[in-house]
């Protein structure tokens, strides 16, 4: 096949059963989100590309990892790379701040980033999220978290382990910021390049480099920049973790990637992904809203699930087992009242499904070994009379039937 024929880069064709594995889990995670009252909403894949400027100029996937485009009417479009500026952006559009507080909502689709493509990295990926607005208490961060946790947990998952840390609020984050831009001005010269930029652009990302790792062991912990108030947001978040039978770890050096965090930012990862990969991960951002032409006051958090990185270390829990379709067969000559007979059982709720070939029955048997539980043997004499034959494949078990007992037969033996 020619390149140009082939899909991008970094992207998949999702088949079967994958594909079948990734439906429950996402019926799993929107089935969670609801008990828990978050609904579901759908926003297009694409938004007018100010809406993701908001997520942060100096963020790789606003910096250079977006699909952005200008369409015929000269529209600046992007793909949306993430969820929560365009959920950001329908809650504002919508007057959904209009609506009692705390709006609880959920979604679930493809996600866009040109990121470097390795191993549980694509180009599209698959986001399963949840956004809480109308809430500033720690309650609301505690159960987006709690929320979170269920969906990995019920895709089974145990006990997952919360890494959680607060990089503060605009009244104690800037002084921070200082002390760190100080620390590291200090070792500027042995910085990776990327780090030596991320000074002057976004030295909170210092702490995240995989590859200076020693250099931020001794960099000012954000702990002890904490104001009164995010101090206290924290510690009752983690509290209320722990009360509620999760396990959390303070993970100074976690700061996401965003821009638009503040205090509470939290993920987990999987043993099996190596360091570099999060299943999920979120936080609190009470300003996005606002920037997006909100209200003055419109505090949010939530997180982004991954569903193909949940996959990849829960497979092995799913198995897909091969629906026991009902083959009708025929013999030459009774094509047509074959698929007459498997339409009807379907619509009685069998999944049943007849030859197209046109084969003969003994080829027809060969098929139905591959694909199905139980064969029905429409033609001859037992035609004739109102009867059917039906054999098990299983165990070779074999009978006649009258044509109108053969649907509670079916749904005698599969019960
Ligand atoms: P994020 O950490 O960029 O956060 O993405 C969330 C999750 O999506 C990641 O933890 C990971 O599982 C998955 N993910 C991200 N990029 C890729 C990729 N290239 N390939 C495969 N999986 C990927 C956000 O997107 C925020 N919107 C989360 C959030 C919601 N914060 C508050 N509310």
């Amino acid at each position: 096949m020619r390149a140009e024929f082939q899909r991008p880069r970094g992207t998949q064709d999702i088949l079967p059963p994958t594909s079948q594995k990734m439906e429950q889990i996402r019926r799993i995670a929107v089935d969670t989100a609801q008990r828990f009252g978050y609904l579901l909403v759908e926003t297009p894949v694409f938004e007018q590309t100010p809406v993701f400027m908001r997520v942060g100029e100096s963020t790789d996937i606003v910096q250079h990892e977006r699909y952005s485009f200008t369409d015929t009417g000269g529209v600046d479009l992007t793909l949306r790379p993430e969820g929560t500026a365009a959920i950001a952006r329908a809650y504002v559009e919508n007057g959904m701040f209009n609506q009692p507080q705390p709006v609880r909502l959920c979604y679930y689709g493809p996600m866009f980033r040109r990121e470097r493509p390795q191993a549980l990295r694509y180009r599209q990926h698959t986001q399963f999220g949840a956004e809480l607005y109308g809430s500033v208490q720690p309650e609301a961060d505690a159960e987006v978290i709690l929320l979170a946790c269920a969906v990995v947990e019920k895709v089974g998952l145990p006990d997952p382990v919360i890494r959680v840390n607060s990089i503060g609020c605009s009244k104690c984050r800037p002084r921070y910021r200082e002390a760190l831009i100080g620390y590291y001005q200090e070792q500027r010269s042995q910085l990776c390049p990327d780090c030596q930029t991320r000074i002057n652009t976004n030295p909170l990302r210092l702490l995240d480099c995989k590859i200076d790792i020693a250099i931020r062991e001794q960099a000012p912990d954000i702990k002890e920049f904490w104001c009164e108030d995010c101090s206290a947001h924290y510690s009752q978040l983690t509290e209320l973790l722990v009360l509620s039978g999760r396990q959390v770890s303070r993970d100074p050096f976690l700061v996401r990637g965003l821009d638009y965090y503040n205090r509470t930012v939290f993920e987990i990862g999987h043993p099996s992904m190596g360091s570099q990969a999060a299943l999920f991960g979120g936080g609190r951002y009470d300003g996005l809203a606002t920037a997006l032409d909100g209200p003055e006051s419109t505090p949010a958090v939530g997180f982004g699930m991954g569903i193909e990185r949940l996959l990849s270390v829960v497979e092995k829990n799913f198995e897909i087992l091969p629906l026991t379709r009902v083959y009708v067969a025929h013999l030459p000559g009774f094509e047509g009242p074959s698929l007459v007979l498997a339409e009807q059982l379907r619509r009685e709720g069998f999944p049943a499904e007849s030859d197209l070939l046109r084969r003969s029955l003994k080829a027809q048997l060969r098929d139905a070994g591959r694909r199905s539980g139980v064969v029905v043997i429409v033609g001859g004499q037992e035609w004739e009379q109102g009867e059917v034959g039906v054999k098990w494949l299983e165990n070779g078990v074999q009978m006649t039937v009258k044509r109108e007992e053969l649907s509670d037969l079916l749904r005698r033996q599969s019960e």
